[in-house]
């Protein structure tokens, strides 16, 4: 059973959505089915009776029943930006030649570490990294991100992410064996589909056609590969811009969840990146706010069991509408050492950066404004009242 072989059809998805005739806003109960959740999640983002306001208080509701006031914080690392893959978006793209490489030192990491831990609070964090073409490259990767996995469980983080591309098997015990078993569960694997729809995914992931970003179904399989070595917490994602139908990436999206919640799934995270301009590319926003306003209702009100994420891509402003419907706040910049210049303000440099972001404050500010200024508290943040221990906990 994987879920491409057996799960992903949108044709089918169309079919059974175009038998629903009736949404009730106020139900609470949760749609199990994969299939089922994915056709319900289609018709009622394409279903014009349905506003999106009425929407986000259907969300917002469900959201709450689930998550109670918790968002889950955590801020990316980028490692290096160095990369083979060829994707047509993306700043870090093998033939940008324009790109300053970098890539992080032991103490850089350690360094970035000991600042969002004992200076931003923080105690979940992602690494971030290209994707590599040769067995040798990807193994090292796989080495170079274990031990900053490992590095950062030592220090103290609670929840650590990595968002390194696809991942085999054989990869993923280089990873496993940095972990000991009982931290397993504090381990999310990040992969964004980037777009359900395969034609698409290729022309836009390829140049060549050889990289191995460009292969649709070992990216996708990444996740069965991650819950059958026993891990439990995986963010997926569609990168949104690169399908115009973007209903198929809502059915995707909640088809995917569905079905990693059927097998092992503790934790789903969906990530919904907006293109971003990045060196070298197009600038054009192609999914509009309101569109993604009601991709992140539908979403939250479907599948409130799992988390929709925002990040620095996004304005404050926007981040502060939807916060309600979050499950996951994470902000952060897009370069390699980006926390070890100015404690005030996050880089901003498309010279070195995989894409801008459009809010630059810290972390911290962003969490102590929410938390000062909402309902809503931050897990793996320590709130300001609650700050008598900040050293970390590892010798470094
Ligand atoms: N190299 C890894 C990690 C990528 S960074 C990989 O490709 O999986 C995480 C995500 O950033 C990507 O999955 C993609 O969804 C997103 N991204 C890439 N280019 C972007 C851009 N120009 N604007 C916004 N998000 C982008
Ligand atoms: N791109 C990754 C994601 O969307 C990691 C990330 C989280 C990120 N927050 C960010 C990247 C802020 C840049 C800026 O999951
Ligand atoms: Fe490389 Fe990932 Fe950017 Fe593609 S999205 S070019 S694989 S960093």
């Amino acid at each position: 059973m994987s879920f491409y072989t057996d799960v992903l059809n949108y044709e089918k998805v169309k079919t059974l959505a175009a038998d629903i005739d009736h949404i009730d806003l106020s139900t609470t109960k949760i749609i199990k089915d994969p299939d089922v959740a994915a056709a319900t999640a289609l018709s009622i983002y394409n279903n014009n009776d349905i506003s999106t306001e009425a929407l986000i208080e259907a969300g917002k509701r469900r959201k709450k029943a689930y998550r109670k006031n918790n968002i889950i914080g955590f801020v990316p690392i980028y490692l290096t930006n160095h990369c083979d893959g060829e994707c047509k978006m993306c700043g870090m793209r093998k033939n940008n030649d324009s790109l300053v490489r970098q890539f992080s030192t032991p103490s850089m990491i350690d360094e970035q570490l000991k600042f969002l831990y004992e200076q931003q609070h923080m105690r979940g964090v992602a690494f971030l990294t290209g994707e590599y073409n040769d067995g040798f490259a990807r193994s090292a990767n796989a080495f170079i991100v274990g031990y900053a996995l490992r590095r950062a469980l030592d220090f103290g983080f609670k929840t650590v992410y990595m968002n390194i591309g696809s991942l085999q098997p054989e990869y993923m015990e280089i990873i496993a064996d940095f972990i000991k078993p009982e931290d397993r569960h504090r381990v999310a694997m990040c992969v964004n589909q980037e777009t359900y729809n395969e034609t698409m995914y290729t022309r836009f992931m390829a140049q060549e056609g050889d990289a191995f970003k460009a292969n649709f179904k070992n990216r996708i399989d990444s996740h069965d590969s991650w819950s059958k070595m026993g891990f439990v917490s995986h963010q997926i994602g569609s990168l949104l811009g690169v399908n115009k139908d973007v209903g198929e990436e809502v059915a995707g999206l909640i088809a995917h969840a569905k079905y990693l919640m059927s097998t092992t799934a503790k934790t789903v995270f969906f990530s919904l990146p907006r293109l971003n301009p990045a060196l070298g590319t197009s600038n054009k926003k192609l999914v509009q706010d309101d569109a993604l306003v009601r991709v992140i209702a539908t979403l939250a009100f479907v599948a409130p069991e799992s988390a929709v994420m925002m990040t620095t891509r996004e304005t404050r402003e926007l981040q502060d509408q939807v916060m309600p419907l979050l499950g996951c706040l994470a902000p952060g910049t897009p370069e390699v050492g980006g926390y070890l210049n100015d404690p005030e303000m996050m880089p901003n440099n498309e010279k070195v950066a995989q894409f801008r972001i459009s809010d630059t404050r810290m972390p911290r500010d962003t969490f102590e404004r929410v938390e000062a200024n909402t309902e809503f508290n931050i897990l793996d943040f320590v709130s300001e009242n609650n700050r008598a221990e900040t050293g970390l906990v590892a010798n470094h």
